[in-house]
């Protein structure tokens, strides 16, 4: 209510000029400033720990998860102002209302071919497809077994089912083994290539072990879809497993270089999912111009072996030269990880980096568990040897002043 001199109670008059901004209540208040006191007080440049200085146009970019480099395709631009241009009947809507012939389903029917898998659905998000699936596989008396570092969008799933569940040791198929012995039949989820590390889920043994106890397999093929296996249908089809999964579910904000999320199912769970998982009931589709895009994105993947190529080799250049600076190096892909640990060391190394001109991704709590931090270099196609060389020669003359011969990592380094 506006008092009589025209203000409103609890206004504090902290913006600029007449901006006045009304109080919280306590609770939050306690939770900004606990924020505020952890997250950005500590900080040098006053920001949270992930945001160091603006890269300039000479940087040397690792940041990005479009790994074949095809984002700026003019294929891809063409096929989007195309359909943007195009007078017709679409509707912008939940996607519970659309028929078959629609072009999300059209896209679908395209994109399950190339996965091998019958159906496909066609999500928002990464983060839409695995918190739906999970609220349509998942409920309170059936266990859920996922491997530590799998990522936040499938626990937030396990949350959001009620489910109960039971973290098994990262890439560790006898523990996942052993607990199921004890609790029981349930659904396993795993990435198939880990977002923070880079390193690759033992998926043979996972699935063997998901196929003998009878549960139901989700793998992640996020960080895969795209840059493994023939054609870049990941890393499920390329060790021959399509037909032992469950469900494979996706980021197509990576390697397809959109704004999407994919799941790969059967028939009949494409026809049941969208009444039943509640991003895709109350939240609306994507646009036609957005699938025209990841329809000529999805052919620009099929063709691109070549890109594939360099980004395993850059990949391979990298992770191989920082392991003989001395780095504890455990990535088996296109994502390298080094891991100062504690976030004033990250947050030195972060600076380190900036200052010539190399940027990674900070990864920090809640993406790692505390003192884990670590700074994440995304390869991609695009990038030269000289640039590579150049991250290289940083990263060894930095080493010393980081403090890298002392992080736990490289304590914890095996050779
Ligand atoms: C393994 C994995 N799954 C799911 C997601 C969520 O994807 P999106 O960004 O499309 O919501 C991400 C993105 O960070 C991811 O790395």
């Amino acid at each position: 209510m506006i008092g009589k001199d025209g203000k409103i109670p609890n206004a504090v008059n902290n913006g600029p000029e007449d901006r006045f901004i009304l109080a919280v209540p306590d609770f939050l208040e306690k939770r900004l400033s606990a924020f505020e006191k952890e997250s950005i007080h500590p900080r040098f440049n006053g920001k949270p720990l992930v945001l160091g200085r603006k890269p300039g146009t000479d940087a040397i970019i690792l940041q990005s998860n479009d790994y074949l480099n095809i984002s700026m395709h003019p294929d891809i631009s063409h096929a989007q102002i195309e359909k943007l241009e195009q007078t017709g009947q679409d509707m912008v809507m939940s996607a519970v209302f659309m028929h078959d012939g629609s072009d999300k389903a059209i896209f679908e029917a395209d994109i399950a071919g190339f996965a091998g898998f019958e159906s496909a659905i066609l999500c928002q998000s990464g983060w839409a497809a695995n918190v739906g699936l999970m609220q349509v596989i998942a409920d309170s008396s059936t266990p859920v077994y996922i491997d530590f570092l799998t990522h936040m969008s499938l626990w937030e799933g396990i949350k959001s089912a009620g489910a109960p569940f039971h973290t098994f040791l990262h890439n560790d198929a006898a523990h996942l083994e052993k607990l199921i012995q004890r609790h029981g039949q349930g659904i396993i989820l795993v990435d198939s290539l880990y977002s923070t590390t880079g390193d690759i889920a033992p998926l043979a043994d996972i699935v063997d072990i998901a196929n003998r106890y009878n549960c139901i397999s989700v793998v992640d093929e996020s960080h895969s879809l795209g840059t493994h296996g023939p054609e870049g249908r990941g890393l499920v089809a390329a060790l021959g497993l399509t037909d032992r999964v469950h469900f494979i579910t996706g980021s197509l904000a990576k390697a397809f270089a959109g704004r999407a999320g994919i799941i790969f199912c059967s028939k009949r769970f494409a026809q049941c999912y969208p009444y039943m998982a509640h991003p895709a009931i109350f939240s609306s589709a994507l646009l036609p111009h957005e699938i025209a895009g990841l329809a000529a994105t999805l052919k620009i993947i099929r063709k691109g072996d070549d890109r594939r190529k360099k980004l395993h080799e850059n990949a391979m250049y990298l992770r191989q030269g920082l392991f003989d600076l001395g780095y504890a190096i455990v990535s088996q892909s296109q994502i390298i990880s080094l891991e100062p640990g504690t976030e004033p060391e990250t947050e030195l190394l972060r600076d380190a980096l900036e200052e010539r001109n190399v940027f990674g991704s900070v990864f920090c709590a809640p993406a790692t568990p505390k003192n884990r931090a670590l700074m994440r270099f995304s390869l991609h196609s695009g990038l030269r040897r000289e640039e590579l060389d150049h991250v290289l020669r940083v990263c060894e003359e930095i080493r010393d002043d980081t403090g890298m011969w002392n992080w736990k990592s490289t304590k914890r380094r095996k050779v």
